[in-house]
């Protein structure tokens, strides 16, 4: 039997909520219903303001450091769901995914230099890189029949024309893509050979369906792990991002030092009481049963968009992601620009996606939908694009 009710349908208006209260300096209309920013209408679970909860009862707030107990609950996490065994000082903080790939670019990278990324991508991939000064060289992922796979002959190209620094999304957003050992190691491979320094943002790799499997591309051997920043946290899975407390695992101890070194230089390695709380209650038992529970409800919502667009609205083309809660809707057969999509999605089915331009022009045609809410809002949320959609 269930624990944990996901269908609580939650008001988060007024709470400075970025997904609700910034609905119409985004869209121009306020009323949509907000699909879009990978923020969670599931509400953070009861364990996670219970420990920061406890640590309220403690008089003091005063300046803190990340203890043992916090790298423990990464390092066994790890261990248990993803097979990898990392060693304690192989971790330090990241305020956040964004600012940590600001912090390796500026300590690992220098003005001008080529950092590869894989559109259609996450897209401060891209203005990280050009925020930094330094020089975007897209290889586009390629898509077939709704399958997107890596274009390893360019990779190698582009890798041995000289680039610094490739950004890797594993598991990928929009296109939902769990890459798999072969994919990884090819990766891997090209940029050892040809020294580029792959940074991978792992932070959806939690969110992994059966019979899928997140495989940390530094767990695949030791170059690889010599040659690889990760990136996570647990802000993703368990709805925690307004805490801004991510963590980083290098285990080249160069790498670790130059690393440091940029944090410290930033001011930004304290980090928060709240979020060293709030990630140890995370990365616990509790949080594995809470987190397997929420996977199957997810993949119950995921099932549900597409039995209800291949009835409905087949002409709108969808395929299963194999990880994140993020669909990537293919809206190219209704032969509509970007724009005039954006709009009647809009102001006509009242719908606030990701337009899929905004992760790179491969991205034209298609749009991001969020489906981490309450089955009743996806379920409202598919009336109303059937509805606007099916005459089209
Ligand atoms: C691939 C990816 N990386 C990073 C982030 C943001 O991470 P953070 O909030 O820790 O900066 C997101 C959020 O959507 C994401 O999808």
């Amino acid at each position: 039997m269930a624990k944990y009710n996901f269908d609580i349908k939650t008001n988060r208006e007024n709470s400075s909520c970025v997904k609700y209260d910034l609905r119409k300096e985004i869209f121009g209309n306020a009323d949509v219903i907000p699909m879009w920013v990978a923020d969670m209408d599931i509400q953070t679970p009861d364990f996670i303001f219970e420990a920061i909860r406890n640590r309220c009862n403690h008089p003091f707030l005063g300046y803190t450091f990340r203890d043992e107990s916090y790298n423990s609950a990464i390092l066994e996490w790890y261990k248990r769901r993803h097979n990898w065994n990392i060693q304690s000082n192989w971790i330090e903080f990241c305020p956040g995914v964004v600012s940590g790939l600001n912090h390796v670019i500026r300590a690992f990278t220098k003005p001008g230099d080529k950092i590869i990324i894989q559109p259609p991508v996450y897209h401060p991939f891209f203005s990280t890189v050009e925020n930094n000064g330094r020089v975007l060289v897209n290889n586009p992922l390629i898509e077939r029949n709704g399958n997107y796979s890596m274009n390893f002959v360019e990779l190698e190209q582009l890798a041995d024309q000289g680039a610094s620094m490739l950004i890797l999304s594993n598991p990928h957003n929009p296109v939902g893509r769990v890459w798999n050992l072969e994919e990884l190691t090819q990766l891997g491979n090209i940029c050892v050979k040809h020294n580029v320094l792959v940074i991978a943002d792992e932070i959806h790799c939690d969110l992994v369906y059966k019979p899928y499997k997140h495989i940390p591309l530094a767990s695949i051997n030791s170059n690889f792990a010599k040659n690889t920043i990760t990136f996570s946290s647990a802000s993703k899975t368990f709805n925690i991002a307004g805490l801004a407390s991510g963590f980083v695992i290098i285990s080249n101890p160069d790498m670790m030092k130059k690393y440091k070194h940029e944090l410290e230089a930033s001011g930004a390695g304290m980090g928060n009481i709240f979020g060293n709380e709030a990630v140890k209650a995370a990365f616990s038992k509790e949080g594995e049963s809470w987190l397997n529970e929420l996977l199957q409800y997810f993949e119950a919502n995921i099932a549900f968009v597409e039995s209800t667009l291949k009835q409905y609205l087949p002409k709108l083309k969808f395929t299963r992601p194999q990880g994140t809660y993020l669909m990537w809707l293919d809206f190219r057969e209704f032969e509509m620009d970007d724009e005039a999509l954006n709009n009647k999605l809009i102001n006509e089915a009242g719908l606030g996606l990701n337009a899929g331009n905004g992760f790179g022009i491969e991205g034209s045609g298609f749009q991001r939908m969020n489906i981490a809410c309450p089955r009743p809002v996806v379920q409202v949320a598919l009336n109303k694009l059937i509805e606007s959609f099916k005459d089209c």
